[in-house]
């Protein structure tokens, strides 16, 4: 192609080679590239030279200016990519580094919703003089059932669809009967028998149910349990604990109501609704709280005597209370997330947002 240039525009393409090869970067590049075939550069003068030379001399002014045109951006892309090799090169000898270069930031991972929610809450009642306890996943009919005073024939049980476990072969005893948990209050149990009163601890955890899943109902979803043990609890330090905890949620003072509940292991049983934190007014009402102004917070009550006694606790000296965080529900309530499948689904499209 070269060979075909007139002499003139050889001169070009041997000058643009010439400053091509003492180029050290691609700023050198492109302004050679802006002095050839840029605006006002030499191509652009050669072409608007045509007019003014003679008819005949025209088409082949042309073609050339156009050749020199593509042969300087040949030239321009052959340097290029040695400069881009040297710089790979010398990068390799560790030479010319430079530390100081900024890099994308790497894609990171992020906590859980569930997570968040639970240090958080973790952290509150850690202050409050709470210790945070663990407890297994597959737990004892005696521990989930029996020793909550929901013994094998209660109707107590219907409420909870549980996922029993199969231990077959020589393992088998009936004393044994293995459960996926349906709520953390079995801790409630292993609270009482290692820890002397007085205590206060919480328990976040997995629980499991053989729900129809829907919206609102999952399978496996997530509670924070609350026990008490100590001489002279009253219903006035129940609700003093749970207004204090709202108050460090919601860094103001929150309404409470209580309403009678049943559950077999607390007489009396509660529902305890707060004033809904999320209404423009307290009071107002809103989407949140179903324009009634109150959200369901969370089942509790005073600890049932049968209950400290099965656990060995002299329920003369001491009494108790408990409670029951639906702690997936207060993730929803906290992040507006209308399908509780959304948590446990995997879905990296949900869990990204976080
Ligand atoms: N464990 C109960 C459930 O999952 C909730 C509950 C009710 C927990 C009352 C408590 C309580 O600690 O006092 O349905």
């Amino acid at each position: 192609m070269e060979s075909t240039l007139s002499p003139e525009l050889t001169e070009h393409l041997e000058a643009a080679r010439a400053r091509a090869s003492a180029a050290t970067s691609n700023e050198d590049l492109r302004a050679i590239d802006r002095d050839y075939a840029g605006k006002g550069g030499v191509v652009a003068g050669l072409l608007a030279a045509i007019p003014t030379l003679p008819p005949e001399e025209r088409r082949d002014a042309g073609q050339g200016a156009n050749r020199l045109k593509q042969a300087i951006a040949a030239l321009l892309d052959e340097r290029r990519a040695e400069l881009e090799a040297d710089a790979i090169a010398e990068a390799r000898t560790g030479k010319g580094f430079d530390p100081s270069l900024s890099i994308p930031a790497p894609a990171r991972g992020s906590l859980h919703p569930v997570t968040s929610v639970t240090r958080e809450l973790e952290d509150i009642f850690t202050s409050m003089g709470y210790k945070v306890l663990d407890g297994p996943e597959v737990e004892l009919d005696s521990y989930n059932f029996e020793r909550l005073n929901i013994p094998a024939d209660h109707p107590a049980r219907d409420m909870h669809d549980t996922f029993w476990c199969e231990v077959t072969g020589a393992e088998r005893d009936s004393r044994m009967d293995l459960l996926l948990r349906t709520h953390t209050s079995c801790v409630q149990v292993r609270a009482m028998e290692e820890l002397a009163p007085p205590f206060r601890v919480v328990v976040p955890g997995r629980v499991f149910r053989q729900e129809s899943v829907d919206a609102s109902h999952e399978h496996t979803f997530h509670q924070m349990e609350g026990l008490v043990v100590a001489e002279g609890l009253t219903v006035g330090h129940l609700i003093g604990a749970m207004k204090t905890f709202l108050r460090e949620v919601f860094r103001r003072e929150i309404e409470v109501r209580l309403r009678p509940g049943y559950f077999p292991f607390v007489e009396p049983g509660f529902e305890l609704d707060a004033r809904c934190p999320f209404c423009p007014k307290p009071g107002a009402g809103c989407k949140v709280c179903k324009h009634t102004s109150w959200v369901e917070l969370c089942p509790c009550g005073m600890v049932h005597p049968a209950v400290l006694a099965k656990s060995g606790i002299d329920n003369e000296k001491y009494t108790g209370f408990a409670f029951g965080l639906g702690l997936s529900r207060l993730v929803m309530l906290r992040y507006q997330i209308d399908d509780i499948r959304h948590l446990m689904g995997g879905d990296q499209r949900f869990l990204s947002q976080f």
